[in-house]
C-alpha cells in the first residue's frame, strides 16, 4: 500500500499573472489531499469526502465534467507522453476543502501523479510533474489555468514560501518567518466564475499580444496609453502587481514584516477595484482581519469567492471565531476558517 500526502497552497501574492508568465509567490500549506492504494489493470477510486466511487479503463478516458476529471487528466498526459503505466486502485480523502481556492484540483492532480510516479518508476522531477498536471488540467479537464498551483503543490518546503518567475519557471525559496496564517474560506464556491477567469485571461494575452510582448513582466505604464480602457484596467493591475511580489519577497528576506502586510492588503484592494474579481464576502474578512489586528490580509487564489488570508504575529484562533460568528449574520454561506502553516510539497507518507 502506497500513501501520499498532497498538500494545497496560498498564494501570499502575485494573483492573476501567472498566466501572463510574470511573478507569483505562492506556498504549500499544511492541509491535504490523500491517496492510498495499490496498482490495478485499470482504475478504481474512492473519494470518502464526496462519498462517490468511480472506475474506468485507460483505453476509453473521456471528460465527464466531474472529479474524476483530474485523475483521468493525469493518465491522459501521461499516456499521451508515452509513458508505461496501468491503473490503480485506492481511495482519497483529506482537510483539504473542495473548490475553495486552495487548489484542491492540483493537489488532487498531484496526488495521483506522484503516485503513479513511485509505483511505476516514471523518474518525474517535482517541475516535471508541475507541468504536467498543469496541462493536463489545462487539456484534459479544459480549465486554462497557469502553472502556480502546481509548481506550489510540487515544490512547496516547509517554513518557505516560494518565488517564481512563470515565464523561465526560475524559483527562489524565501523563508518564511513565523507567522499565523488564519485562512477564511467564505463558503462561496467559485465553479460559476470559470467563465469570468477565462474572460480577463483572454484579454490579457490579447493585450499583450497587441504589444508584442511574451510576459507582462516586460509590460510598463507607459505601455498603457494607446490601449482601451478594460485592457488598461487589467493591465495596469498586473504590471503594479507584478512589482508587489518583488516587494513583498524582498520584504520577507529583510524580515520586514508590517511592509509584507501592506504590500498585500494593498494588492487587496487593487484586485477588487481595477480586476474586479472581488466579492463582498472577501471584502468583509479582509476588512475585519485587519480591524483585529492583522498585518495584512488578501483574497487569494482566482477570486470570486473561495477564501482568503490574514496574517498575524498572535494565535487568531479566537479572531477567526470572532469573524465568523458576524460573518455567518450577514452571509448565508457555510463558511469556516483554519490557522495553516506552510508544508512541504506532494510526497509518500511513511507512518
Ligand atoms: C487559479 C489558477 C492559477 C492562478 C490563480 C489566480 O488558482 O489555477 O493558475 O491563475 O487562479 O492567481
Amino acid at each position: 500500500m502506497l500513501k501520499i500526502a498532497s498538500p494545497g497552497r496560498v498564494n501570499l501574492i502575485g494573483e492573476h499573472t501567472d498566466y501572463s508568465l510574470g511573478y507569483v509567490m505562492p506556498m504549500a500549506i499544511n492541509l491535504y489531499t490523500f491517496l492510498e492504494g495499490e496498482k490495478a489493470s485499470l482504475v478504481e477510486i474512492y473519494s470518502e469526502n464526496l462519498k462517490s466511487k468511480k472506475s474506468f479503463y485507460l483505453q476509453n478516458l473521456k471528460r465527464e465534467n466531474d472529479w474524476s476529471d483530474y485523475i483521468k487528466g493525469i493518465f491522459w498526459i501521461l499516456l499521451k507522453h508515452n509513458h508505461n503505466l496501468q491503473g490503480l486502485r485506492g481511495k482519497i480523502y483529506g482537510n483539504l476543502p473542495i473548490g475553495s481556492g486552495l487548489s484542491s484540483s492540483a493537489s488532487l492532480e498531484l496526488a495521483v501523479l506522484e503516485f503513479l510516479n513511485l509505483k511505476y518508476k516514471l523518474k518525474l522531477s517535482k517541475m516535471e510533474e508541475a507541468i504536467l498536471a498543469k496541462e493536463a488540467e489545462n487539456e484534459f479537464v479544459g480549465v486554462p489555468c497557469g502553472v502556480m498551483d502546481q509548481m506550489a503543490v510540487t515544490l512547496g518546503k516547509r517554513g518557505y514560501a516560494i518565488f517564481i518567475d512563470t515565464e523561465n519557471l526560475y524559483y527562489e525559496y524565501v523563508p518564511f518567518p513565523k507567522l499565523y496564517i488564519l485562512i477564511f474560506d467564505t463558503g462561496v464556491r467559485r465553479e460559476l466564475a470559470n467563465s469570468e477567469y477565462a474572460k480577463r485571461r483572454k484579454i490579457v494575452e490579447k493585450t499583450l499580444n497587441e504589444l508584442g510582448m511574451k510576459s507582462s513582466k516586460y509590460a510598463e505604464l507607459k505601455n498603457l496609453n494607446k490601449l482601451q480602457e478594460l485592457q488598461r484596467r487589467f493591465l495596469g493591475y498586473i504590471i503594479r502587481e507584478n512589482q508587489r511580489v518583488v516587494e513583498a519577497r524582498d520584504a520577507l528576506k529583510n524580515e520586514n514584516l508590517q511592509e509584507f502586510g501592506n504590500i498585500i492588503t494593498e494588492a487587496h484592494w487593487d484586485l477588487a477595484k481595477n480586476y474586479g474579481v472581488s466579492s463582498p464576502e472577501l471584502d468583509f474578512f479582509v476588512k475585519n482581519a485587519l480591524k483585529y489586528g492583522a498585518l495584512g490580509a488578501r483574497l487569494t487564489g482566482a477570486g470570486f469567492g473561495g477564501s482568503a488570508f490574514a496574517i498575524f504575529t498572535e494565535e487568531p484562533s479566537k479572531i477567526g471565531d470572532e469573524i465568523l460568528k458576524v460573518y455567518k449574520r450577514i452571509f448565508p454561506h457555510n463558511a469556516r476558517y483554519f490557522v495553516v502553516s506552510s508544508s512541504d510539497g506532494v510526497r509518500e507518507c511513511v507512518h
